[in-house]
């Protein structure tokens, strides 16, 4: 895996945010340093993302901004353009893996099946998200679904449904190198400028991640 996805496993946990004002950027990146995860996911669900991808790149040299949603070639370039170190989507989709790598960006592909993995594998791609995590069966379909390609390498990031109710669940799996969701800093955060609600859900998550990781060595 590259450096950048490196770094996310170590962290354990990725905060997806889909901000409609980039002037929340500055922002929503001081909170999720303060509370000690810096990297976020920007996804591409809103008209300020490549901006806010932009700003937090030029501006947060600390934070690892990264883009989601990325479900064309164009928005790969998009997102380079702007600053990411690292794209997800929520499928797979090979020309939007191809475009990520001839523009040398680390991709995480979302997948749900075998087959997804083993197409995902063949592109010599070892982070993969599982999403949506929860409403397909959460650890218990993860774990079956991981077990015959444990031998290769692969690791996953469950996103869709992860809570800190969950996130424990999740990362207690070996085949887990981080949790992703939106609960961390949602839109009515944003909104309402509750930018020490989302430091304190980081700084929950992290001892979350931690206790957890440390429990399994
Ligand atoms: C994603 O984009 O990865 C998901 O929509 C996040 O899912 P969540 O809102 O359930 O965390």
């Amino acid at each position: 895996m590259s450096d950048v996805l490196n770094r996310i496993a170590e962290l354990g946990v990725v905060p997806v945010v889909a901000i409609d004002a980039a002037d929340h950027a500055l922002p929503l990146a001081d909170a999720l340093l303060t509370g000690g995860l810096p990297v976020v996911e920007i996804t591409f669900r809103t008209q300020a993302a490549a901006e806010a991808i932009r700003i937090l790149s030029h501006e947060r040299p600390d934070l690892i901004v990264g883009a989601g949603t990325v479900l064309t070639p164009e928005t790969v370039k998009t997102a380079v353009d702007a600053g990411a170190q690292f794209a997800v989507a929520p499928g797979f989709n090979p020309r939007v893996v191809q475009a990520a790598r001839e523009l040398n960006l680390p991709f995480v592909p979302g997948i749900a099946t075998p087959s997804d993995i083993e197409a995902a594998l063949e592109c010599g791609l070892r982070l993969l998200k599982f999403f949506p995590a929860e409403a397909l069966g959460g650890t218990k379909l993860l774990s079956a679904l991981s077990a015959p390609y444990r031998h290769t390498g692969v690791r996953f990031m469950p996103t869709g449904g992860i809570s800190p109710a969950n996130l424990e669940g999740y990362l207690a799996l070996d085949t887990v190198a981080a949790v992703g969701g939106t609960w961390i800093a949602k839109k009515e955060d944003m909104a309402q400028g509750n930018w020490d609600g989302v430091a304190g859900r980081c700084r929950e998550a992290c001892a979350r991640a931690h206790v957890t990781r440390n429990s399994k060595r």
